[in-house]
């Protein structure tokens, strides 16, 4: 990428454009930064550049001439070119990412007037300019802030001048969000933790959080961006309903316990089975048989004295069935094993109330889970998903399960996804 700026403070941006990233770009090749003295090229003996407006008013008007022939020196000197001529104005449309990414994409010279004084003569603009950019709503006293800013935003674009395209990919505005919060060493400082996340080294897991810290802070710190993005892949389109079911949940602001479910509990447990159902559509899976979620199987679970709900205050929050029995249909696993020799827990029918959803729920249902197979003196649990059913997939996983392989639960259903998590138990003080 070629750039030449066009100026009355050649030496002024030259020293800006050559330091640091730029510089050293320049000086491997990647990148050709000219300044120009547009009073070289006046036809006065003066050298002056401009004069005062046709018509009266404050202040002086740089005349086309100079600005003609720098111009035409400038495109004698470069030859053939995909080049762009650009007139920095506070009238021309606002400089974005967008127009960074489309200068570099489609250019390989960029020539940026910097007009000053009132401006520049207008037969000028309209017979040599291609293009007007503006910083912003305001004005400046002269192009070359705005000249310096353009060549740098155009410029890192340019393939070798980062290290890698990761390091411009991914940050603010490059597909319309905000970037996500940075942390760096120390782990605490001034009291002030890092989030935990992104000490977990499950690098999934970190990239889902860091993008729903982009839709978050976009939305609150630039919500008409917000407003105007539109999502990259389904990947986004899930996590952004996510956010949106989260807003709208409750806040777990009373404490959450976990109880064997009583038959009076049957129309609540009911309610969020229904819940679900619905949500397991909404992911584009139908229940099927395989599910087992008729009442008739709830009421047996509670006789049984395996299903559980977890109350938020006084409301039934969520529901789990946990079962020290052997389930025959988990013997017929397929494209995987489970882990040998282990006396498993049974995790089945985990449904939280649409409420809920999104409020951290899950995560204390699958902590009392846990509690509750290590209380039966068993450290491991196999539980079952439907294998369309990608949130519960994700819980699974952030709560430490792994896939195991898959399950014909009915020979008439389609397979299931048969997760499993080994509990590691916390060693007590003073034990070996
Ligand atoms: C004082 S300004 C002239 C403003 C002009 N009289 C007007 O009202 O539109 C002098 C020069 O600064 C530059 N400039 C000022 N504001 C700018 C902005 N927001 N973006 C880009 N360039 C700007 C332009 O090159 C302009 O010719």
């Amino acid at each position: 990428m070629r750039i030449d700026i066009l100026t009355l403070f050649p030496d002024t941006v030259h020293a800006v454009l050559h330091e640091s990233i730029l510089g050293r770009a320049a000086e491997k090749g990647i990148l050709e930064i000219n300044t120009v003295q547009i009073r070289d090229y006046t036809e006065n003996r003066q050298c002056q550049v401009d004069d005062y407006p046709y018509g009266g008013g404050y202040g002086c008007v740089m005349m086309a001439q100079p600005l003609k022939s720098c111009l035409d020196a400038v495109i004698a000197e470069s030859g053939d070119r995909r080049r762009r001529v650009i007139y920095l104005s506070p009238q021309g449309r606002t400089f974005t990412q967008e127009t960074a990414k489309r200068l570099q994409r489609d250019y390989d010279q960029l020539v940026l007037v910097c007009g000053h004084y009132e401006g520049v003569d207008e037969r000028f603009i309209t017979s040599c300019v291609d293009e007007e950019l503006s910083l912003g709503d305001f004005v400046l006293t002269g192009g070359e802030i705005a000249a310096m800013a353009v060549t740098d935003a155009v410029c890192r674009l340019v393939p070798g001048v980062l290290s890698d395209p990761q390091c411009y990919i991914g940050e603010s505005h490059w597909d319309g969000l905000l970037e996500y919060p940075q942390y760096t060493r120390p782990e605490v400082w001034e009291g002030q933790p890092v989030p935990e996340v992104l000490l977990c080294g499950d690098h999934e897991k970190i990239a889902r959080w860091r993008r729903c810290q982009q839709f978050r802070r976009t939305r609150e710190k630039r919500p008409e961006l917000y407003e105007a993005f539109q999502p990259v892949d389904d990947r986004d389109r899930e996590l952004l309903k996510e956010l949106s079911r989260a807003d709208r949940c409750i806040r777990l602001t009373e404490p959450v316990s976990c109880r064997p479910a009583v038959e009076s509990d049957l129309p609540a447990i009911l309610r969020i089975r229904d819940d679900a159902r619905e949500n397991l559509r909404r992911q584009g899976a139908e229940p099927g048989p395989e599910i087992g979620t008729e009442e008739a199987v709830f009421r047996q679970d509670i006789e049984r004295g395996e299903c559980r709900v977890l109350l938020h205050g006084d409301e039934i929050a969520a529901v789990f069935t946990l079962s020290c029995r052997p389930e025959p249909s988990y013997d017929s696993i397929t494209d995987g094993k489970w882990t040998p020799d282990l006396e498993a827990c049974i995790l089945l029918r985990i449904a939280v109330s649409d409420r809920y959803r999104g409020s951290g729920i899950s995560d204390r249902l699958m902590r009392f889970a846990e509690q509750e197979t290590v209380a039966c003196g068993r450290r491991c649990i196999r539980t079952d998903t439907h294998r369309k059913d990608r949130p519960m997939q994700q819980l699974l996983r952030d709560s430490g399960f792994r896939y195991r392989g898959n399950l014909l639960c009915d020979e008439h259903g389609p397979r299931r996804q048969a997760f499993e998590k080994i509990i590691k138990l916390k060693k007590q003080k003073g034990t070996t």
